[in-house]
């Protein structure tokens, strides 16, 4: 690729080899006839590349929005798409999933294999009880399991939910709960850094509070001793050993608009949002953004090194490349163990094609140097793929020079958890701008609009719009549809737009910049954390009374959390007691949300209606005008 300027700014137009290769080498063609006919777009694509017991009678239903449904009346299950289908082809010898291990062991699984396992571990739950329309809960590192378990419960048509394995109890409690989920499964421990993270003492300390939880099935993946309690806890290899353990387990057959799974993300205010996903529309969405993104061919090696636990994860390591029947790699471990060099030998190794990660991973790893990614042959790769928050165009060049050898595209995909699927997000035939995620998917119509809803100027900051809908988008949130309507469609009512709530500019090629989020929800490395979960945790601290946190930027995370705390009569501050408050959030939330300062202050910014102005605190912390203070109590 090189850089030239037909366009504006900095633009790396792809190579003719590339153009000619891909599965849509006109972009544009593509975009105008899904945009000119969405249904009929969408018919098309589902009707040629997957299984359906049954028809559809009607492709989009927009009835009654924002319920928006897809491929209304047909009958699938996207697990029958993702193996039994290929179970019957020469697919099931191709190796489904490749796995090494944070201490150097690896497995591999045929598509045979996985579905022999999948179906065991389907009459397993079936034994447990676990019938279609019940949640159970995921909790493990990153392991085959966690996919055979995600994969055995949309079988049976039960909903999963996966909670990421770097929370804690606090975090995986409120998720049980609110899901009201019978099962847990889990895993004695999880290896980072040559360390075991206890997952099953943390299960154990949540389960012994959940009002909801039957059954605790608990993988060995590190083979020390765990408590076990009787009657409720099993391991997952006695079970697997059971004769009920069928390796002919049938999949149930699903709506399309059956729930496939429910993934909680943070949300503006209050607890987090259960995004609910479909069987039908989130797999045809899924399969066919990855394989005209990263251009999937059989004889790729995939590598998305997010963790299964968050929705790039769900989409793009379990079930897309699934359906596509490619082969993905997974890695259970820290990128930087036991040398920083250990995913460029995993390409090396494994000879994966693509890669697929976060700017604060292509971040962390540029600070060890050039000499650790030049010791291995990276010669496999061809596409570079980036997901989680803007990519500043200093690590977009680092990761397209030293990592792609300046011959791999970038695909720097925007999505969320609530679509699906990646939105906004070039394809490799695409030219490329580093920082911008280019413009949207075929059929996904965005644009940056200001408060009333009038498109802003060339390069002017506004809200991020979506103006129709997607197969792949969230239905609601499980349990609580009039926070849907509230939280994504109210802003812009009137026009029937999904507000995703980013800030973004748009160039005068119509390319898309994405800035931030426009609430409270706040990214550190890449994951999403909310205010307020953070905040409950401080004030659950005996020594707070009050907490208000916000996300300060940070050249390698993106943002890090700095806390602001009143403390209750009877406390003195101390570094100390700051401390203790810190430690106190990483063991109720989860490291990853722990605040890296904690300051302890006498009052807080508030409103005349008691609510915290965080864009007040952290315009004090960052040194910046303030802006408009009238609705400041004090
Ligand atoms: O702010 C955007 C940012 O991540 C948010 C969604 O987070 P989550 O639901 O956890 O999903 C992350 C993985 C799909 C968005 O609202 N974001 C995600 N990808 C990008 C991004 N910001 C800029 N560029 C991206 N490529």
């Amino acid at each position: 690729m090189s850089a030239t300027n037909e366009m504006s700014g900095e633009v790396y137009y792809p190579s003719a080899e590339i153009i000619a290769n891909a599965h849509i080498p006109d972009y544009d063609a593509v975009h105008q006839a899904a945009t000119d006919d969405l249904a009929g777009f969408w018919d098309k694509i589902a009707r040629e590349n997957f299984e359906w017991a049954e028809p559809w009678h009607t492709t989009l239903d927009e009835s009654d929005p924002p319920f928006y449904k897809w491929f209304v009346g047909a009958k699938t299950n996207i697990v029958h798409n993702a193996l039994d289908r290929h179970v019957k082809t020469a697919t099931r010898n191709k190796a489904a999933l490749i796995f090494e291990g944070e201490p150097g062991d690896s497995k591999v699984y045929t598509y045979q294999q996985l579905n022999y396992e999948v179906c065991k571990f389907a009459s397993v739950l079936r034994a447990q009880g676990v019938r279609k329309g019940d949640r159970v809960t995921i909790y493990m590192g990153r392991i085959p399991e966690l996919m055979i378990a995600m994969l055995a419960c949309a079988k049976v048509g039960a909903m999963h939910s996966v909670v990421y394995g770097g929370f804690s109890t606090e975090a995986l409690l409120g998720r049980i709960e609110d899901s009201a989920s019978k099962v847990l499964i889990t895993c004695d421990g999880a290896w980072l850094r040559g360390k075991v993270i206890e997952l099953k003492e943390i299960a154990n300390a949540a389960v012994e509070r959940s009002e909801t939880i039957q059954s605790v099935i608990c993988v060995k993946r590190i083979g020390h001793d765990v408590e076990m309690v009787p009657d409720r806890d099993y391991w997952y290899h006695d079970l697997m050993a059971l004769p009920i353990a069928d390796p002919n387990a049938p999949t149930e057959v699903m709506d399309a608009e059956d729930p496939l799974f429910i993934l909680y993300t943070s949300g503006t205010t209050g607890r987090p949002k259960a995004i609910l996903h479909t069987h039908g529309g989130y797999m045809v969405g899924t399969a066919t953004t990855l394989k005209w993104v990263f251009d999937i061919k059989p004889e790729d090696i995939w590598w998305c090194a997010a963790d299964p636990g968050w929705i790039t994860g769900h989409s793009y390591i379990v079930y897309s490349p699934l359906v596509l029947g490619a082969t993905s790699f997974m890695y259970e471990g820290a990128p930087t163990h036991p040398y920083p060099d250990r995913w460029w030998s995993l390409i090396a190794k494994y000879g994966i094609t693509i890669l697929y990660t976060a700017p604060t991973a292509i971040r962390g790893l540029m600070r060890f140097g050039e000499t650790w990614p030049q010791r291995h042959d990276l010669s496999s790769l061809r596409l570079l793929g980036s997901v989680g928050e803007p990519i500043n165009p200093e690590a977009w060049k680092w990761y397209h020079r030293v990592i792609g050898n300046e011959s791999c595209p970038i695909m720097d995909t925007w999505w969320q958890t609530e679509t699906g699927n990646f939105m906004i997000t070039p394809l490799p035939s695409v030219p490329l701008k580093p920082g911008s995620a280019t413009r949207g998917f075929p059929g996904v119509q965005v644009d940056v609009v200001d408060e009333e809803g009038n498109p802003v100027g060339v390069n002017e900051e506004g809200f991020l719009v979506i103006k129709r809908p997607w197969p792949a988008m969230l239905r609601t949130l499980f349990g609580d549809p009039e926070r849907y309507v509230a939280q994504y469609w109210s802003r812009y009512a009137e026009q029937g737009w999904y507000l995703p709530g980013d800030s973004a500019k748009k160039d005068e090629d119509g390319y898309i910049w994405v800035i931030g989020r426009i609430d409270d929800v706040i990214k550190v490395s890449g994951y999403r954390l909310g205010t307020a979960e953070i905040e409950s945790a401080l004030v659950s601290h005996p020594a707070v009374a009050e907490a208000a946190v916000i996300g300060v930027p940070d050249e390698l995370r993106g943002n890090v959390i700095k806390a602001y705390c009143i403390l209750r009569d009877g406390f003195e501050p101390s570094e100390q007691l700051e401390r203790e408050l810190r430690d106190h959030v990483g063991v109720e939330m989860g490291p990853i949300a722990k605040p890296s300062a904690v300051a302890i202050v006498d009052s807080l910014p508030k409103t005349r209606s008691g609510k915290i102005m965080r864009r007040v605190l952290r315009a004090q912390t960052l040194g910046q005008d303030v802006g408009d203070l009238s609705t400041l109590a004090d």
